[in-house]
């Protein structure tokens, strides 16, 4: 068992993974600005602002894991890279690990290749997200501190909340190079994606790496 916090806990993402931590019997903790109205039973929800710093200390302090599903819109969005930085600090002072969920633009079109959100093929809405969870990436890659026990998923292209799809128990696990099924497509639902996180944290299979998600 091990004592895990999901930054964002409440929204599409992180509910999925606090479920998930929840049913395996995991020590779990989840914060937000507002209260979940489908709380999960065993779980710690905290409300409180995590731009605030003294609240992010208190969310790192005590976990064994720190999974970050927060995401860079609205008043996140300024600052955002900053406050990951500080997460990740604050991860390597008290030796939690800390996971990041990123996007798929986190990814490159090729080994070796400059991830797609710094290039010119993300469609418009995406582009500020998408290079802003790139650049995290990026930090976590070339400049984390050196004890920092880190790892970055990407999901699918066609995740995320307009898109639940359903719980098949099965997914499959890329690198850092985007890759897509035998029909071309790039997805995988939000309980399946949470299965993957969770086996990571119970089995850690990619120490300070990124990698992606999908079916
Ligand atoms: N295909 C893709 O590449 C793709 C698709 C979707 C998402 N993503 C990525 O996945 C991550 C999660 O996205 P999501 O769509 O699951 O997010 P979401 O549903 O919007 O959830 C965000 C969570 O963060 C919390 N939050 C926001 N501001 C906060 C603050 N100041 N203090 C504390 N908590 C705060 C929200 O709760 P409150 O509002 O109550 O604070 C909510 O629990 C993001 O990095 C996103 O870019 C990638």
């Amino acid at each position: 068992m091990a004592r895990i916090t999901v930054l964002g806990g409440t929204g599409y993402t992180g509910s999925n993974i606090v479920k998930e931590a929840a049913r395996r019997g995991h020590e779990v903790t989840s914060y937000s600005r507002k209260p979940t109205e489908n709380p999960e039973r065993g779980v710690s929800y905290v409300t409180a602002s995590l731009i605030d710093s003294t609240e992010r200390e208190r969310a790192v302090a005590d976990a064994d894991v720190v999974v970050a599903t927060l995401a860079p819109r609205g008043e996140m969005e300024a600052g955002f890279v900053d406050l990951y930085d500080d997460l990740a600090t604050l991860a390597s002072a008290s030796g939690a690990r800390f996971g990041v969920i990123g996007g798929f633009g986190s990814l490159r079109p090729f080994e070796g290749g400059p991830r797609m959100a710094f290039g010119d093929d993300v469609p418009a809405e995406y582009a500020a997200e998408g290079q802003t969870l790139a650049t995290i990436a990026e930090n976590l890659e070339k400049a984390a501190p050196k004890n920092l026990d880190w790892f970055f998923i990407s999901p699918a292209a066609g995740y995320g909340s307009y898109a639940p799809g359903e719980a098949t128990g099965r997914y499959r696990v890329g690198g850092d190079v985007v890759q897509f099924d035998e029909n071309g497509q790039s997805f995988i639902s939000g309980a399946d994606f949470a299965l993957a996180v969770l086996d990571e944290i119970d089995t850690p299979a990619h120490r300070r790496a990124q990698f992606s998600v999908m079916y």
